[in-house]
């Protein structure tokens, strides 16, 4: 008889989902902040990249409270969303608007790590990992800082730069 799949499987599925994708943003990072025109939105990608490193550590304390290896498995939603990233960098190459599709290719991630992130803290919850409940939500609010600050930019120069040019 097939073993039934529990809510810490899924957990545990999950937890492997945004381990792959946070490898694969620490990765596209440094690709933004050299492709970023504006040295404010530059500064914001570097910053978040040394913000992705603690997360990844994070996550493999988490690993570590459910007695799994830190492994990954392969996010089709994260390779798609950083692809269009790459798309924009391509097809938006000197051009003014470049950084606002940058910055909306950013927020893109920000919101699937908030969704993933919210969900985890929630079943942590649920299946009483109190350590795992306060990692994850640290790195929650750090998520969520990044996509208001994102957004501040967004308002204050990035958008502007892309009309005036
Ligand atoms: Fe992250």
């Amino acid at each position: 008889m097939a073993s039934e799949k529990t809510l810490r499987e899924l957990f545990h599925d999950t937890l492997k989902d945004i381990y792959f994708a946070e490898k694969k943003i620490l990765a596209a990072l440094p690709k933004m902040a050299k492709a970023a025109q504006s040295e404010d939105l530059k500064a914001a990608f570097q910053k978040h990249e040394a913000e992705t490193e603690e997360q990844v550590a994070r996550l493999e304390k988490v690993f570590a409270e459910i007695d799994a290896p830190p492994r990954g498995k392969t996010c089709d939603a994260i390779m798609g969303i950083i692809e269009e990233g790459q798309e924009v960098m391509k097809e938006y190459k000197g051009m003014p608007a470049l950084d606002a599709g940058l910055l909306a290719a950013a927020q893109a991630v920000e919101h699937y790590e908030i969704a993933r992130y919210g969900t985890l803290k929630t079943w942590a919850s649920e299946l009483g990992l109190d350590q795992a409940v306060k990692l994850l939500d640290a790195t929650l609010s750090e998520e969520k800082k990044t996509d208001e600050a994102l957004t501040k930019l967004a308002v204050s120069e990035v958008n502007l730069h892309a009309e005036a040019a």
